[in-house]
């Protein structure tokens, strides 16, 4: 497969999807240098998948216009679709087939010839951890198994251009652990990753850039860093035993943590900012105490995708509120 030539990996201009009624995409720009991570991120019916699948060539899009490597994906569909892998929301391999005769087969589609293509299976399959379930029909694996083996599978052709819907919705952590230790040694060999995700921290955790989009827009974009500043930053907490003790725990806080806080009744709790980190922590337990107020619960809590939604767009992510005009932010 040719280098990619670009700067950039991928590039959406103004994409615009309709389904009826029902606006999918409403202008959707960005743009991933090559080499690097990008997070699509953004809560169900965001319209990640459309964007997915338009940059895939699998859909077309209404208005705009998209390139990946800088082809452009409509009018150069087919060689796009050579130089690009992608692993699709719903699992995409055949659960009748073992996990190697999937990736053999995959790669016998790819024109690798038979031998080229069991040997790079008997590669993929000792790189994803499956080479002692590699002879059991891929419908007996389980959920992790699964991802892995569809992550797997396109990657036989050595793609440079790697798009991956939600890769570790429904894995548990220690699944999605060892996921994101295999995107890291592809990010390591220069691969260009765009994938969606509706958790923060796995943007974080993965993404050179975030972009954040709701209802078919861009609300928002930038690094990690960036988009948490925007929030606030991490929130200090703690949670009383005895609610009547509430507004002396606020004024404690308010001394610890140098920043208002605010009383949550319900929870019993009292938060504030706390870009201190964990020593912050470690000093509102300790005057909490001397005050000889009861805590039952203490820390930092990370903003979450939530708090990003609710400072955007002033309401929770599925409350379908009109987006402001994106944001940029730095890191
Ligand atoms: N084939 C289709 N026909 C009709 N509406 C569609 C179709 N595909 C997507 N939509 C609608 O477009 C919007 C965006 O859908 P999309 O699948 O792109 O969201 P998503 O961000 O991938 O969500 P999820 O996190 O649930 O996967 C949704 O409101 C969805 O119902
Ligand atoms: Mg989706």
């Amino acid at each position: 497969m040719p280098p990619i030539q670009t700067a950039l990996a991928i590039e959406a201009s103004g994409l615009v999807k309709r389904y009826g009624e029902k606006v999918a995409l409403d202008g959707v720009s960005f743009e991933v240098p090559r080499g690097t991570v990008c997070g699509l991120l953004g809560p169900n019916g965001a319209g990640k998948t459309t964007a997915v699948r338009i940059l895939t060539t699998l859909a077309e899009a209404d208005a705009g216009s998209a390139r990946v490597a800088g082809l452009d994906v409509h009018a150069s569909a087919k060689a796009v679709r050579r130089l690009l892998g992608l692993a699709a929301q719903e699992a995409t391999v055949d659960g009748l087939l073992t996990g190697r005769e999937n990736l053999i087969m995959i790669g016998e589609l790819h024109h690798l010839g038979r031998r080229t293509s069991v040997a790079r299976a008997d590669e993929l399959l000792d790189q994803f951890a499956l080479t002692d379930a590699a002879g059991r029909l891929a419908k007996t694996y389980s959920g992790g198994m699964r991802r892995r083996l569809d992550l797997a599978a396109t990657l036989v052709a050595r793609p440079e251009v790697l798009f991956l819907d939600e890769p570790t919705t429904g894995l548990d952590p220690r699944a999605r652990n060892e996921l994101w230790a295999v995107l890291d040694t592809l990010v390591g060999e220069g691969t260009t990753i765009l994938l969606t995700t509706q958790y923060l921290e796995e943007a974080d955790r993965l993404a050179d850039d975030i972009v954040v989009i709701d209802h078919g827009r861009v609300i928002a974009r930038g690094d990690a860093a960036g988009l948490k500043r925007q929030v606030g930053g991490s929130q200090l907490f703690a949670t009383v035993a005895d609610a009547a003790r509430l507004p002396e725990a606020a004024g404690i806080l308010a001394r610890v943590s140098g920043s208002a806080p605010e009383i949550d009744e319900a929870a019993r709790s009292v938060h504030a900012g706390g870009d201190e980190g964990p020593r912050a922590v470690a000093r509102l337990g300790e005057a909490l105490a001397d005050a000889g107020i009861e805590v039952e619960d203490l820390g930092l809590r990370r903003p979450t995708l939530d708090d990003v939604f609710l400072t955007l767009t002033g309401a929770p992510a599925d409350a379908g509120a009109d987006a402001p005009q994106a944001a940029e932010v730095g890191g």
